[in-house]
């Protein structure tokens, strides 16, 4: 029997008609039509699925949403308003892309792109963690934090790591 929960999603607080059990990426994907994260393998394997809970990533495929009743959820579509709002910007600046969305821009990163959302939760929530990282503290964050390393099928991981510095440069400034 489905549940009536409360969740806040990119600063919106929703009421999602449920099982407390459904993954949480179920519920954002097919309950309020946010289709940002991704299905890739649905056993935390992966990442594409990735989206920030009080600003910290977790795997959306394996979360049941009851997990995040309580909880901030950030998917990709919510990257703007949560830049805008760090920057103290109004309502229009959440029109702006966030730095990293920007940077997947300039350095041309996304390949198919399926697991690119995945990849740009990761960037956003290590650079509000570490504003300056080093090559291997990028490495380190797409590879070594549990539960598993972020997977790209087109090898487009050279071109995150540009991408991470040059959105660290423009969020310092
Ligand atoms: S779909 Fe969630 S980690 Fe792969
Ligand atoms: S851009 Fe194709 S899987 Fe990463």
């Amino acid at each position: 029997m489905a549940d009536q929960l409360k969740l806040t999603v990119n600063g919106t607080e929703q009421t999602v008609s449920v099982t407390a059990e459904m993954p949480l990426l179920y519920g954002l994907r097919n309950e309020l039509g946010l289709s940002g994260p991704r299905y890739g393998c649905g056993l935390a394997q992966c990442g594409a699925c990735a989206v920030l809970v009080d600003g910290s990533e977790i795997r959306s495929c394996i979360t049941p949403v009851s997990a995040v009743v309580g909880k901030k959820v950030t998917t990709i579509e919510g990257l703007p308003a949560l830049w805008a709002a760090t920057k103290g910007h109004s309502e229009t600046g959440s029109q702006t892309l966030h730095p990293v969305q920007q940077a997947w821009i300039d350095e041309q990163v996304p390949q198919c792109g399926y697991c690119q959302s995945g990849m740009m939760i990761v960037a956003a929530e290590l650079l509000t963690k570490n504003p300056d990282p080093t090559v291997p503290e990028i490495k380190d964050a797409y590879t070594h934090k549990p539960p598993s390393a972020h997977l790209c099928r087109c090898g487009t991981y050279a071109a995150i790591i540009s991408a991470v510095q040059r959105a660290a440069q423009v969020m310092k400034s």
